[in-house]
């Protein structure tokens, strides 16, 4: 038998996503109904409490006064880590550069250490307060990178810290294999290349946990042709491919990207036209990253040539040591003031855009019916608010799969 898990009643608006005519497809004056996790059907309070009566449901939201907006996804973050990296935030301030720090052996190459030292618990520990820290930001599903281990022992472990978390937290988390992160102290990029192809890669797809491959392609990190190699020997273990591209120079990340055919090209701080051209074509969903600009005081990515072509971005955290905020919401406000994208298109990119950039279009980041009710409530009248409060928590309750799981219900 069905049951009506939750209605949310007498919403000032439901933001179901992106709109065919309008930049979204929303509601005022809405209700939502839940029954097995899902959405069974969404529009205006009366029509969808006559067939649904909030009293028969066993979550009754009145959610009066309120914007309610699909869960964020936030599709890129490193947000399994151990250490403290905030010294470095300190000096970048005063004029260090992120690549020299890494030459010197610090930045990842130092979180390395601290996870290589760190027990399963200890990673377990440090990461589920962080998704509680996403998830009461609205957060429903996010993905997490291994790539601070850099040996086939620590990657596993991280993988499956990783999915511990899946399975302890109500939120969603997706893993993905980057053992391409960094090239281990004492070794070249050129042999580390062929111990993440012979012996992390094999290694990973045997323990079944990671869905996507990862690389940084990047000058003095991994060149496009090893970034080549990781990908490809990743895709024949059945890992889909990622690449971190462009974010400090323009190497040739997002080319691959589109050849390889992956499901997101990240950062793309240096991408340009041909680019752009190029990850369009090939269907690769640009993930824009402004928190990490943010911090570096770099120039933003240029979310408005992306979007002015007609193509659609995601806009996700890359929570990390070197970015430290796990707030979808001060993302989206990089996204409007820094990116020039409008509240909508900052909105869908971090709800639906993220869903794609995770091959999951179809049951997360919209409220469309038969999708996970991974729902957020705003306290606000109006989704603009999100990004307006920038530097502030502006969601009050999160459901996933229709249970509350963050926050009050009126
Ligand atoms: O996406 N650019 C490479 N990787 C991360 C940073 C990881 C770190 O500094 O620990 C990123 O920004
Ligand atoms: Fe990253």
């Amino acid at each position: 038998m069905t049951e009506l898990t939750t209605v949310i009643h007498d919403a000032s608006e439901i933001v179901v996503g992106p709109g065919t005519d309008a930049p979204l497809e929303r509601y005022e004056n809405a209700a939502i109904a839940v029954t097995d996790g899902r959405v069974a059907a969404i529009g205006p309070t009366e029509e969808i409490t006559d067939e649904y009566p909030a009293e028969n449901a066993t979550h009754a939201i009145d959610a009066s006064g309120r914007s309610v907006i699909p869960g964020f996804v936030d599709s890129h973050t490193h947000g399994l880590f151990a250490g403290d990296r905030s010294d470095e935030f300190a000096a970048k301030l005063g004029g260090e550069q992120y690549q020299e720090i890494l030459a010197e052996g610090g930045g990842i190459l130092r979180t390395v250490n601290a996870v290589r030292e760190a027990s399963d618990d200890e990673l377990l520990a440090n990461l589920l307060p962080h998704l509680d820290t996403m998830c009461a930001h609205g957060t429903t599903t996010v993905e997490i990178k291994s790539g601070y281990g850099l040996d086939t022992e620590t990657e596993l472990r991280m993988l499956d810290v990783i999915q511990r978390a899946d399975e302890q937290h109500p939120i969603d988390v997706v893993a993905t294999f980057m053992g391409a992160h960094a090239v281990p102290e004492d070794e070249d990029a050129e042999s580390y290349t062929d111990r993440v192809i012979d012996e992390q890669l094999p290694a990973v797809a045997e323990q079944g946990i990671a869905e996507f491959c990862d690389v940084f392609c990047e000058e003095d990190v991994f060149s496009v042709e090893q970034s080549r190699r990781v990908l490809e020997a990743g895709m024949e273990h059945g890992l889909t491919p990622k690449v971190h591209a462009e974010e400090f120079v323009r190497l040739g990340g997002a080319q691959l990207a589109a050849e390889l055919g992956a499901t997101s090209a990240d950062h793309l701080l240096h991408a340009n036209a041909d680019d752009r051209a190029a990850l369009a074509e090939a269907g690769v969903t640009p993930v824009l990253l402004p928190g990490t600009a943010f911090s570096l005081g770099a120039d933003y990515a240029d979310a408005r040539a992306f979007l002015d072509d007609g193509g659609s971005v995601a806009v996700a955290t890359d929570f990390n040591p070197n970015c430290h905020s796990q707030s979808m919401g001060f993302a989206i406000a990089l996204a409007c003031v820094g990116m020039e994208m409008t509240p909508a298109e900052a909105l869908v990119a971090g709800t639906h855009g993220g869903a794609r950039a995770l091959d999951r279009a179809g049951e997360a980041g919209t409220l469309r019916e038969g999708m996970l009710a991974d729902v957020a409530i705003v306290d606000a009248p109006s989704h603009i608010h999100v990004p307006y409060n920038f530097g502030v928590n502006t969601i009050e309750t999160v459901l996933k799969d229709g249970e509350p799981v963050h926050g009050g219900q009126r």
